[in-house]
């Protein structure tokens, strides 16, 4: 990873503000059109790698009643290997018995090698506006960041990989809530948009592939990297439903629809978000 040079920042600084201005006072130009323009001005420096760090930290600190590290934690390749495991995310752990994205097996390693209570390792996944990331944020940028290049290929062997799928895949087109919405009423056809934002066809191919290859991403809106299950959540807030339970079988079957969706796609997390 290359470091960001000092330059950059007052540029970041400034293109947050636009950021949060663009949607008033560039009226002709649409969100995606900018943020290709913003990601043109990073070029390679992604400032997700700043939280790449502090994951990658907290991945190796003794940490919980057992003052035990991450490093043995088992994402799917064997205890401890990183490099390529979330492409092949979600997936069944055997040890689990269920079906698990990155996320909720980190909350499980937090429980098994450091001994934390599963309701507080999973209490407050998300960073609040202005606090540091949580730690599955700084965890999942680490860990997806060491994907980078590794084709998607999550697996669909395991009964309850495909059962997570199929159950993914009805939710996605399941109408419900006050507006009647699913997300296929948003994200079903191509080149549309909302509020000037592109709303990406996720039941095609090309848009699925560079959703899903580039989630985790850094929110350059919210100034913090955001986690796949945080994407979800925040679209069925957008579809006016109940808050999505963080870990729900329904977050783990969506994003392993989408997935599934994406085979083939080399990762490119963390992406650079609105
Ligand atoms: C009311 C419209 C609406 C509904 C319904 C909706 N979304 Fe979205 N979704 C959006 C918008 C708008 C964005 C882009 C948001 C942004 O840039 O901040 C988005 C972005 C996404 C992305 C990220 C795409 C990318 O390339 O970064 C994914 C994945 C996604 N939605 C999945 C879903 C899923 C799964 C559901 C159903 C649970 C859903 N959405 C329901 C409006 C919607």
């Amino acid at each position: 990873m290359k470091k960001m040079s000092g330059m950059r920042w007052p540029a970041l600084l400034a293109l947050t503000i636009m950021g949060c201005a663009s949607g008033v006072v560039v009226a002709q130009q649409s969100d995606d059109d900018i943020f290709a323009e913003y990601r043109e001005m990073f070029g390679d420096d992604n400032p997700a790698e700043l939280i790449e760090w502090q994951g990658e930290d907290l991945w190796k600190e003794a940490r919980g009643p057992k003052q035990a590290s991450l490093e043995q934690c088992d994402l799917g390749l064997g205890p401890g290997v990183v490099d390529g495991a979330y492409a092949q995310l979600p997936r069944f752990f055997a040890d689990a018995g269920r079906v698990m994205d990155l996320e909720s097996r980190l909350v499980y390693c937090m429980v098994e090698l450091q001994g934390f209570d599963k309701a507080e390792a999973a209490a407050k996944p998300y960073s609040g506006r202005g606090e540091e990331p949580s730690a599955l944020e700084a965890l999942s940028a680490f860990i997806a960041g060491r994907s980078k290049g590794t084709p998607v290929a999550v697996p669909q062997d395991h009964p309850a990989e495909r059962a997570a799928f199929e159950l993914g895949k009805q939710f996605f087109y399941l109408r419900a809530g006050p507006h009647d919405f699913s997300c296929a009423t948003c994200h079903s056809q191509s080149g549309k948009r909302i509020r000037l934002q592109a709303l990406p066809n996720l039941t095609a191919s090309e848009d699925a592939r560079k959703a899903f290859s580039t989630w985790p991403g850094y929110r350059i809106s919210q100034g913090t990297v955001r986690t796949m299950e945080w994407r979800m959540g925040d679209c069925a807030r957008q579809q006016r439903l109940p808050e999505m339970k963080f870990g729900s079988d329904v977050a783990i079957g969506l994003i392993t629809y989408l997935g599934v969706m994406a085979e083939g796609e080399p990762m490119d997390a963390p992406g650079l978000k609105r």
